[in-house]
C-alpha cells in the first residue's frame, strides 16, 4: 500500500518520529511538502488507494486542507490528520466522509497501528481482482504447489473461469515460473531504483504467460536483500496487477519481511500452508497465531495441511492429530502423491492437468474453489 507523509518541514522532531512510525508499520512513506504538491504528484493520483498521513506541527492550519482532500478522494485515498487538536465540527465531517481520520500526535503510535491495520484489511471498493495470499509456515510444505495448481484450476475450471495472476513474491528467484516451464520476466531491481517507472507497458514486459488467462510474474534469480526491498514497491505493483485480473494468488516467501504481514493483511484471503509431521504441525499454529496477531478474519483464513500420508484406500491417516490443533478453522487436507507432483515438475507443467482424475487434483480443487469464491460468510 502506497503511503505519502506530507509536511511542511520534513525536519522537524514530530515528523520524523511519524515517518519512523510508518516504516515501522511497513509502509515507505513518501515525503511532500504540501497537499497541492501532493495533488499534482503522479504516482499519489495513480495509485489505487493511497495512505495519506497529512502531520500538522503548526497547530491545526492543514486541518481545511485535509479534510477537501478525504472529500475529494473519498473512496480512494485515505487521509489521516496527525495535529493535537481538531474542532468537533471539522473531525464529524471528516469521519463521515469515510475517508479521513484524526490522530493526537501523543497518542499517534497505537491509533495509527490499529487504524493501519483495519485500513490495510478492509475491503478495496475498487479493485476488481480477488487477492488471496498463500502463506507457508515453514520451507518445502509445497506453498508454491498450492498457489500455482489453484491458478491453473481457476483459471481453466469451466464453469466461471477466472483470468489469474500468479505473483511469485520469492523476490531472490522462486521456483513457480519453472515450475511451469516459464522464463521469469519480473525485475524487481528496476522498479525499486525507479518506482514511477511501474506503468502499464512495465507490467506487459514482468508479464511471463501461461494461457491466456494465467500470467506468472516472477524473478530470476537475483542477489538481494529482501529488506531491502521497499514495502510500496510491492503493493503498488500488487495494486497495478489487480486492476487486470480476476485473481491474483501470491506466493510469499519463507523468510519473514515486515511487508509480508501488510500483504496478507490487505489480501481478500490467506492459506496457511504446512505438512502434517507434528514438528510441521507445531510450525503451522505458531504461524496461525501469528496471524490472528494481524486480525485476518477467520472466514478469510483457511489452513492447507499438505502431503498428508494415506492409507491403502487412500484415506488421509492421523486425522486427528491434523484436526486437533487446528480446530475452528476452515482446514483442507492435500494428500501425498509424490509420483503426480514429481511428473508434473518434471515436465513443467501443472499436475491437476497432467493427472486430472488423482485425488491429490481433486483435494487441491476444493482450496482453489475456496479461493475463487466470494467472501465467505463469517
Ligand atoms: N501433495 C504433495 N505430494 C507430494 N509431493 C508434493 C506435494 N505437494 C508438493 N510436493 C512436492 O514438494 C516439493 C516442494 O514443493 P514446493 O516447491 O511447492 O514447496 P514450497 O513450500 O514452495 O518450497 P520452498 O520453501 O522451497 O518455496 C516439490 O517437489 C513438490 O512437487
Ligand atoms: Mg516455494
Amino acid at each position: 500500500m502506497i503511503c505519502f507523509l506530507v509536511a511542511a518541514d520534513r525536519g522537524d522532531p514530530q515528523v520524523r518520529s511519524l515517518s519512523k512510525l510508518a516504516e515501522s508499520l511497513g509502509y515507505a512513506p513518501t515525503l511532500v511538502a504540501g497537499l497541492a504538491a501532493l495533488r499534482a504528484e503522479r504516482s499519489f493520483t495513480d495509485a489505487r488507494r493511497p495512505l495519506v498521513l497529512v502531520a500538522d506541527v503548526a497547530g491545526g492550519t492543514l486541518a481545511d486542507a485535509a479534510l477537501r482532500l478525504a472529500q475529494d478522494e473519498q473512496g480512494r485515498a485515505f487521509v489521516v490528520y496527525v495535529a493535537d487538536s481538531l474542532s468537533p465540527d471539522l473531525y464529524k465531517t471528516l469521519v463521515r466522509s469515510q475517508a479521513g481520520e484524526w490522530i493526537a500526535w501523543d497518542t499517534c503510535a497505537q491509533e495509527l497501528r490499529d487504524l493501519t491495520r483495519s485500513f490495510a484489511s478492509a475491503e478495496p471498493a475498487d479493485r476488481s481482482a480477488r487477492v488471496v495470499s498463500f502463506l507457508p509456515s515453514k520451507g518445502g510444505v509445497g506453498n508454491t504447489t498450492l498457489a500455482l495448481e489453484t491458478g491453473i484450476h481457476l483459471s481453466a475450471r469451466r464453469k466461471s473461469p477466472m483470468r489469474v495472476a500468479l505473483l511469485d513474491l520469492n523476490l531472490q528467484g522462486g521456483t513457480l515460473a519453472d515450475a511451469l516451464d516459464l522464463t521469469p520476466r519480473f525485475e524487481v531491481g528496476e522498479i525499486i531504483a525507479q518506482p514511477e517507472r511501474l506503468d502499464e507497458q512495465l507490467i506487459d514486459v514482468f508479464t511471463s504467460r501461461h494461457t491466456p488467462r494465467l500470467d506468472v510474474f516472477a524473478s530470476p534469480p537475483r542477489r538481494l536483500d529482501l529488506g531491502t526491498v521497499p514495502p510500496e514497491i510491492v503493493f503498488t505493483l500488487i495494486d497495478a496487477i489487480a486492476k487486470r485480473y480476476e485473481a491474483v494468488l501470491i506466493d510469499l516467501p519463507h523468510a519473514w519481511v515486515a511487508w509480508v504481514d501488510n500483504v496478507v493483511q490487505g489480501s481478500d484471503a490467506v492459506v496457511v500452508s504446512g505438512g502434517p509431521s507434528v514438528p510441521a504441525l507445531r510450525k503451522l499454529t505458531q504461524t496461525l497465531s501469528h496471524c490472528d496477531t494481524l486480525a485476518i478474519p477467520a472466514a478469510d483464513l483457511a489452513v492447507a495441511v499438505n502431503a498428508c500420508e494415506v492409507d491403502l484406500l487412500g484415506r488421509v491417516t492421523r486425522q486427528a492429530e491434523i484436526e486437533r490443533p487446528l480446530a475452528g478453522r476452515t482446514l483442507f487436507r492435500i494428500r501425498r502423491d509424490g509420483a503426480a507432483a514429481n511428473g508434473a515438475l518434471d515436465a513443467g507443467r501443472s499436475l491437476i492437468e497432467m493427472a486430472p482424475t488423482a485425488r491429490i487434483s481433486a483435494d487441491i480443487k476444493a482450496l482453489a474453489e475456496w479461493c475463487g469464491a466470494a467472501r465467505n460468510p463469517a
